[in-house]
């Protein structure tokens, strides 16, 4: 078969094992073979080789960046549709890619993050106010109002627009184009006569890319114009300023513009997904729920009149390990494509060729025993004290995906959900009034499905 001993499943003739992959739930159907399989396999998607890998050892083999690199392909290479050439969906090659990198580290770094504080912070205050307001017993749409968030913030962050999520019942036009753009590229398979059964949803693509690349194109005119606020320190004008240093040259306003989406596209359903899920977790472990009261307490007091600063957000290091351990469970990008640039043999015994698809299944990687222990299923913030992290090999953990193709926005993400649980247990008590049982909804990432929850404002609180 040219795999030398990788597994597989039954394959179907013509299909090969398409149909072992359910349409609704890829990664759980992967998580399901990667257990009855092992740490590496191998499906046959209509003729194309696909090879899935989750033990941690052939992990770190396939995290060499001189032997593979990202594969932009399948729905990823859609995606450029209404993201061109942005960090998330360029390829390593393509010049753009290095250049908005150069560019864009800086304005990403731990250091820019101060700047993006307080309109962080205002963006939190409008769920907390809403939260504030409701009667005991509404439910809360944990997932919307997660998502309303991280778009408001991606918004005023990145160039300074208000999609104001909090102030309607539905999303901003906006979201619903991207949404509506993500579902299309995410159901096309490449499928004979596909062209012709998604012929409405493809037109409405069209649409919807143009109306997207018209509202932040607007934006960028405007503000090149003079207008908007020039002083504001968000990515926007970072991006028209920006030079990079190898080149002397700066973004062009598509490229700017395909950032921006992209920024909306990489950065809402993770961060979403991640406190969505460091919520429910919450919930079901009253002793971390305990532990994490406790450190809010400690470090933001019962104050509510004040922002929490800087130095206070990084110092709820245990709601940090919360969030990672969030993270390593239900890793809100739950996997990651490769290729390898020449024939490789992992492990010593498993031929993979030249530019075969490989994806890195983080959602098993993170519950490989060799690395986790026994019981790599039980929710437990002590995976990640700073001990327990020093002792792990590099690879184990890779939420943020691999090398220079790592998420940029992780700083960015990491500050958003530490202020917004620290905002939300300095002020709440949460309820699980309906028992809630965890079921999975994927789309580009993953979320609780159906999730709800209740609060009721705690007392003594100013
Ligand atoms: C790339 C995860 C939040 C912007 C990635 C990758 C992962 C990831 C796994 C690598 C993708 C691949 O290899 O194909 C996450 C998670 C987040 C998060 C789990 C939240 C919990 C954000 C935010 C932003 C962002 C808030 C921006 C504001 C990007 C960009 C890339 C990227 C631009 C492409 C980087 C490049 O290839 O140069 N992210 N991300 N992400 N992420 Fe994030």
């Amino acid at each position: 078969t040219g795999f030398g001993r990788i597994p597989g499943p039954p394959k179907k003739p013509i299909v090969g094992n398409m149909l072992t992959v359910d349409t609704e739930t890829p990664l759980q159907s992967l998580m399901q073979l990667a257990r009855e399989l092992g740490p590496i396999f191998r499906l046959d998607m209509m003729g194309t080789p696909m090879v899935v890998v989750s033990g941690a050892s052939l992990v770190e083999e396939i995290c060499d960046e001189t032997r593979f690199d990202k594969a932009v392909r399948g729905s990823l290479r859609r995606v450029r549709s209404a993201a061109g050439d942005g960090l998330f969906t360029a390829y390593t090659q393509e010049d753009n890619w290095t250049k908005a990198h150069n560019i864009l580290l800086p304005t990403f770094a731990q250091r820019a993050m101060a700047g993006y504080l307080p309109l962080m912070q205002d963006i939190a205050s409008q769920l907390c106010m809403k939260w504030e307001r409701l009667n005991v017993d509404d439910d809360i749409d944990v997932v919307h109002d997660m998502t309303a968030l991280a778009l408001d913030t991606i918004g005023v962050c990145g160039f300074d627009y208000r999609f104001n999520s909090f102030y309607r019942r539905d999303y901003h036009p906006f979201i619903d184009a991207l949404t509506r753009t993500l579902e299309t590229c995410m159901v096309q398979r490449g499928l004979p006569f596909e062209k012709m059964i998604l012929r409405k949803r493809l037109e409405q693509l069209k649409s919807d890319v143009a109306f997207m690349s018209k509202l932040v194109d607007d934006i960028v005119r405007e503000r090149r114009r003079g207008g908007g606020d020039q002083a504001q320190k968000d990515l926007l004008n970072f991006m028209l300023a920006g030079v990079d240093k190898t080149t002397g040259e700066s973004l062009s306003d598509e490229n700017i513009r395909y950032q921006i989406i992209t920024f909306l596209i990489a950065g809402h359903e993770t961060t979403s997904g991640l406190m969505s899920f460091t919520l429910y977790f919450l919930l079901n472990n009253p002793d971390v729920l305990e532990k994490s009261y406790e450190e809010v307490d400690r470090v933001l007091g019962n104050d509510i009149g004040v922002m929490p600063t800087i130095s206070q957000v990084s110092h709820l290091t245990y709601v940090q390990q919360v969030l990672n351990e969030s993270l390593r469970l239900w890793p809100t990008a739950p996997a990651i494509g490769l290729y390898p640039y020449n024939d490789e043999i992992l492990g010593n015994q498993y031929k993979v060729k030249k530019n075969t698809f490989t994806t890195l299944l983080t959602l098993m990687l993170h519950r490989d025993p060799s690395i986790w222990g026994t019981e790599p299923e039980r929710f437990n913030p002590d995976n990640f004290t700073r001990e327990a992290e020093a002792s792990r090999p590099a690879h184990a953990f890779k939420p943020w995906g691999n090398g220079q193709r790592a998420c940029i926005g992780r700083q960015f993400a990491m500050q958003e959900a530490t202020l917004v649980i620290g905002m939300i247990l300095q002020r709440f008590q949460l309820f699980d009034h309906q028992k809630y049982q965890l079921r999975i909804k994927e789309t580009m990432s993953i979320k609780p499905d159906g999730f709800r929850m209740r609060v009721k404002p705690r007392p003594g609180r100013t």
